[in-house]
């Protein structure tokens, strides 16, 4: 793997593969173990041009775990306000030392682009509304050592799935996997033609979910949160008293709370919402390590 920009045509043995070494460390990091140092002496950039505290938190711990030096970039108080080119940002920080980088832009692309002029492996953290592979991944993580095995698994996405890149990597992902995937939300905010299920009904749905991951709505990329959208789309007490007894709710964060779940759901035992955050920093390990040292 020279560089992991997205889930979107990745087979399913590799993401299998990445999955178990995410889920290995995480019970690594659970029992105290000494991990291995994989990134020793190794430099590692994290470049976010958009805001984070998950993402950019959990690549600063999961590069320290592996033994590598973190490199932290943050463009409101570096020369790009002094009109550096992203261009010539990342080539610089690719002269200071760094051996791969982590990036997250508004656009689309961007990450890739910043592979090419640096020709350094490069980990896409987020690009504007199409792909958040990391964060993917660490949701199957979470699904796995919630169910055992994905294969049937019954998951419906909620809400703005136009402009979310997490849902974008989602179905990547979950396509190979057998999931059986649904995607939920206004008719405008859902894809025309897609080979993925979906419907604008989610109370008709909702007792044959065994996961609703709820989108966070992107209003910095033309989402809008009404009140219709609440009442249509709102996880709430009644909602989650429709599901299975089996059944989870999933949000990557940061949750509007009020909007996509109310505070009794968000904090309910079904919510696995704190363990996909505690997934995130295993999982970057695992996709960190393979990006080094190569595939095991
Ligand atoms: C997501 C993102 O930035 O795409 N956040 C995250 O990394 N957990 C989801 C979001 O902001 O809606």
């Amino acid at each position: 793997m020279k560089n992991f920009l997205g889930l979107r045509g990745m087979g399913r043995s590799e993401i299998e593969r990445l999955v178990t070494a995410a889920a290995e460390i995480r019970d690594a990091i659970d029992r105290g173990d000494e991990l291995e140092q994989s990134l020793a002496g190794r430099c590692v950039a994290n470049m976010f041009f958009e805001p984070s505290t998950r993402t950019r938190l959990s690549f600063d711990l999961a590069i320290q775990r592996l033994g590598g030096h973190v490199l932290t970039f943050f463009p409101e108080t570096s020369s790009s306000l002094k009109g550096e080119s992203l261009h010539d940002t990342a080539v610089t920080v690719a002269a200071i030392g760094a051996e791969v980088l982590v990036v997250r832009h508004k656009e689309e692309g961007v990450p890739e682009k910043v592979g090419e002029w640096t020709g350094l492996p490069v980990i896409n953290a987020g690009d504007g509304s199409n792909e958040h592979p990391t964060q993917a991944l660490l949701d199957l993580v979470t699904l796995k050592r919630r169910f055992g095995s994905l294969s049937g698994l019954r998951v419906g996405i909620v809400g703005d799935i136009a402009h979310s890149r997490v849902a974008g990597s989602l179905v990547h992902a979950m396509s190979p996997l057998d999931v059986d995937l649904v995607l939920i939300g206004p008719g405008e905010w859902l894809p025309n033609e897609s080979a993925v299920a979906h419907t604008d009904d989610l109370d008709a749905i909702i007792p044959n979910l065994d996961v609703v991951y709820l989108l966070r709505v992107q209003t910095e990329r033309g989402g809008v949160i009404d009140d219709e959208y609440i009442t249509r789309f709102g996880m709430n007490a009644r909602r989650a008293a429709a599901l299975g007894e089996e059944a989870v709710v999933m949000h990557p964060g940061p949750v509007n709370r009020g909007v996509e779940l109310t505070d009794d759901v968000v904090d309910s035992p079904r919510s696995l919402i704190s363990e996909q955050v505690r997934n995130g920093v295993p999982t970057r390990m695992a996709v960190l390590r393979s990006l080094v040292v190569g595939g095991r």
